[in-house]
C-alpha cells in the first residue's frame, strides 16, 4: 500500500467512528488505494472525542475544530455534524484549503449548501465531496452498469426510496435529527434524500417537477428525563416527481423518505422499469438484483445474487455477502481515490449533485405548503 492521506475528523458520533472503523480497515482492499490515517479528531462532547484515543493514528485531540484546521498535518477533513452547522464549518474546511468529504445533506438548507459551493468557487485547488454509501453495494452497482449499456430501453418509471421504522417506537428519546433548529425545515428529506438521489442523478435521471405529500405523524416525543418536548421535524415523505433522462424523454419518478415506515430498520430502495427490461435493489436483500427477463411476450422477474463484486476489489471472495460497513469502506475508498487522480468508476456524490438534491427538498416543501406541483431549475 503506497501513500496515505492524513484526516482530520470532525464530529466524533455515529459517523465519524464509522469512518476511523474504515480507516483501520484498509487491509481489506486490494488495490492500491492512500490510506485514510486519521491524525486529529475534534468533537465538543469529551467522551464522544475520547473514543479517538483507540485509533492507533489519532494524536491530536480539540473540542475547537479552527484548531484542527490550523493543523498544518491535517490535508483533509472527513465532517460529521448536525446540519445546522455544515455550511459554517464545511466553507470554514475549504477556506483552510482542506479537502473535504461532508456528511448529507451537504448543508441544512439551499442557501447554505450555495455558501459551500461559494467558497469552492474560491479554493478550486480543494477537493470536495459529500459522503452517500450505498449505491456502492455491488448489486447496486450492476444496475447502474445495465443502465450505462441501455439494457433498459425507454424508462416506464423510477422509484427511489429509503425507509426505517425506528421511530414507530413513540418512547425513544428526541434528538437533533427530529428537531428543527438542528435538522432544518427538511425533516426527514434532509436526513434521509441524498440515499434516494445519489444514483438516479448520477444516472442522468433528473426530476422536472415535485409534488410532495408530507407527514408529521408524531408531535411530540420525551426528552432525555421523559417529558414530552415538539417533534416538529416531517416523519415521512413522499415526492412525486416527473423525471427526464439524457435523451429527453420524460417519465414519472418517485423520491420516498420515510422514518415511520413499519417493519424496515434501513431499507434502501431503487427501482427502474423499462420497455425493454426493468431491476430493483433492496438492501432488505443485499446480495441480490432482481431484474426482467422476457418470456415471449411475458416478463418473468429473476433474481441474480451478486455477491462481494465490488467496485475496489477486496480480499473476500466474490460468494459472500455485502453490508453496510463494506458499502462505507468503498465510499471512502471511492473519495481517496479520486482525490489522488486513481481511478474511479463511481464516485462519491458530487456538490452540484447535492445543490440539486436541495433544489429537489426546497422545491418539495414549497409544493407541500402551497399545494401545488412545483417546477424544478
Ligand atoms: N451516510 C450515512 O449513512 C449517515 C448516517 C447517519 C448520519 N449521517 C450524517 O452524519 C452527520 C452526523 O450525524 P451522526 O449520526 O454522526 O450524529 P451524532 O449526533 O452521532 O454525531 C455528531 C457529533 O458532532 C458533534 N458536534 C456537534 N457540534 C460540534 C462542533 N461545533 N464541533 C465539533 N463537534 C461537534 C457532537 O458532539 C456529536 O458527537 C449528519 O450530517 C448526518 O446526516 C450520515
Amino acid at each position: 500500500m503506497s501513500g496515505t492521506v492524513k484526516f482530520g475528523v470532525i464530529g466524533c458520533g455515529l459517523m465519524g467512528r464509522e469512518f476511523a472503523s474504515a480507516s483501520m480497515r484498509w487491509l481489506h482492499l486490494l488495490g492500491d488505494i492512500p490510506r485514510p490515517v486519521i491524525v486529529a479528531a475534534c468533537d465538543l462532547n469529551e467522551a464522544n472525542r475520547r473514543w479517538f484515543s483507540q485509533v492507533p493514528d489519532t494524536k491530536y485531540f480539540y473540542s475547537d475544530y479552527h484548531e484542527l484546521l490550523a493543523n498544518p498535518e491535517v490535508e483533509a477533513v472527513y465532517c460529521a455534524v448536525p446540519h445546522h452547522l455544515h455550511g459554517q464549518v464545511y466553507t470554514d474546511v475549504i477556506r483552510a484549503g482542506k479537502h473535504l468529504l461532508g456528511e448529507k445533506p451537504f448543508g441544512m438548507d439551499l442557501a447554505a449548501c450555495r455558501q459551500v459551493l461559494e467558497a469552492m468557487e474560491e479554493h478550486p485547488e480543494v477537493f470536495v465531496r459529500c459522503a452517500s454509501e450505498f449505491p456502492f453495494y455491488p448489486a447496486a452497482q450492476q444496475m447502474a452498469r445495465w443502465f450505462r449499456e441501455g439494457a433498459f430501453g425507454r424508462i416506464i418509471e423510477a422509484r427511489f426510496a429509503i425507509k426505517h421504522s425506528s421511530d414507530m417506537d413513540l418512547t425513544k428519546p428526541i434528538n437533533w435529527k427530529r428537531q428543527r433548529a438542528a435538522n432544518g425545515e427538511y425533516g426527514c428529506m434532509g436526513d434521509l434524500g441524498i440515499h434516494t438521489q445519489h444514483l438516479p442523478f448520477r444516472l442522468g435521471l433528473r426530476p422536472v417537477t415535485v409534488s410532495a405529500q408530507l407527514a408529521n405523524l408524531v408531535k411530540t416525543r420525551p426528552d432525555a428525563q421523559g417529558n414530552p418536548v415538539p417533534c416538529e421535524t416531517w416523519d415521512n415523505a413522499l415526492l412525486l416527481c416527473e423525471g427526464e433522462d439524457g435523451a429527453g424523454d420524460r417519465f414519472p419518478m418517485t423520491f420516498e423518505m420515510k422514518r415511520m415506515a413499519p417493519g424496515c430498520t434501513n431499507s434502501v430502495e431503487y427501482e427502474i422499469d423499462g420497455l425493454k427490461m426493468s431491476a430493483r435493489f433492496s438492501t432488505d436483500d443485499p446480495n441480490a438484483v432482481y431484474y426482467t427477463q422476457a418470456v415471449g411476450r411475458e416478463q418473468a422477474w429473476a433474481r441474480l445474487v451478486v455477491g462481494q463484486k465490488t467496485l475496489f476489489p477486496v480480499i473476500t471472495g466474490g460468494i459472500f455477502e455485502f453490508g453496510f460497513s463494506d458499502s462505507l469502506l468503498q465510499m471512502f475508498a471511492a473519495y481517496v481515490s479520486e482525490l489522488r487522480g486513481l481511478p474511479c468508476e463511481f464516485g462519491c456524490f458530487t456538490p452540484d449533485e447535492a445543490l440539486r438534491g436541495h433544489q429537489l427538498l426546497t422545491g418539495a416543501l414549497a409544493s407541500y405548503t402551497e399545494r401545488r406541483v412545483v417546477e424544478l431549475a
